[in-house]
């Protein structure tokens, strides 16, 4: 028998809108994820990818537990989990998720130290001994210096708000870490950074990743498994690298050469 996976999706339906119906004839409603059976391993990084409006952010706030209303099963590590609000703080915690915008993710009128330490006050089972001793050693580990702690996200660059995002999350030490274009808004260099940064924790806290992205050269630096979503739905699923050399779904073919084009273009 094979062993659970961290997240199992089942069918998963996210439908916004309004049904038409006799007395609303002008109701509509948009299927954002469409029965989708999705499987992450424990310890693996996969990334999900597909054009703008596939659905990919919709998937994971599902997963986040940012979305209620939905469909289908999620299993997280075997057991069915519901909304956010009907989460066991346990799980709330298993599941930390950093977003595309550093700056608008992180509350503007916070010191540093303050947003990285929140969590602990809502989960005292993740809070350490020594909170000034986890938060310097925190920041270490992101890459921050230390005497960022007392400064506010308005003062630092997008790349140094996006290490707080991460060592927010790594705070409550959570298994999953959903990232939502974690790195698409930042320069190109700042971004090999921070996906250098994310190989290196995800070893150094037993992290399993599902990592959201429309950037086909990301995936390839920092993905074990691929899942390749179109319309609400995964076409393709399959190893990094087997992908890439051969992919199955046109679909996927069409982002692949895609990508290609951009790089040509950005190397001439
Ligand atoms: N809160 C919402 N209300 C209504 N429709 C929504 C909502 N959120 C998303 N949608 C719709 O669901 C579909 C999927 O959107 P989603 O944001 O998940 O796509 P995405 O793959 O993340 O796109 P992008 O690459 O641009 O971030 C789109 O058609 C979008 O318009
Ligand atoms: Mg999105």
């Amino acid at each position: 028998m094979s062993e659970t996976p961290l997240v199992g999706l089942d069918g998963l339906t996210v439908r916004f809108g309004r049904p038409r119906r006799p007395w609303r004839p002008n109701g509509s409603v948009t299927t954002a994820v469409d029965g989708v059976d999705l499987r992450v391993e424990r310890g693996e990084t996969l990334a999900l990818v597909g054009e703008s409006g596939s659905g990919k952010t919709t998937l994971a706030r599902c997963v986040a537990g940012l979305i209620g209303d939905y469909s289908g099963t999620f299993r997280f590590d075997g057991e069915p989990v519901g909304a956010r609000s009907r989460r066991r703080p346990e799980l709330r915690r298993s599941i930390q998720m950093v977003f595309q915008d550093p700056r608008s993710s992180l509350n503007p009128r916070m010191t540093v130290g303050r947003i990285v330490a929140e969590g602990w006050e809502a989960h005292p089972s993740a809070a350490p001994a020594d909170e000034k001793a986890a938060l310097a050693e925190l920041l270490d580990q992101v890459g921050l210096d230390e005497t960022l702690a007392g400064r506010r996200p308005g003062e630092l660059s997008g790349g140094q708000c996006q290490r707080v995002s991460i060592a927010r999350a790594l705070a409550l030490r959570p298994r999953l870490l959903v990232c939502d274009e974690a790195v698409s808004a930042l320069d190109v260099s700042v971004q090999a950074q921070i996906l250098r940064l994310l190989i290196d924790l995800r070893g150094a806290y037993d992290l399993t990743i599902l990592f959201i992205t429309h950037d086909l050269g990301v995936v390839r630096q920092i993905a074990d498994r691929v899942a390749v979503m179109r319309r609400g739905e995964i076409v393709e699923t399959g190893a990094t690298a087997a992908l890439y050399a051969e992919p199955a779904h046109p679909y996927t073919r069409e982002l692949l050469d895609a990508a290609l084009d951009i790089e040509s273009e950005a190397a001439n």
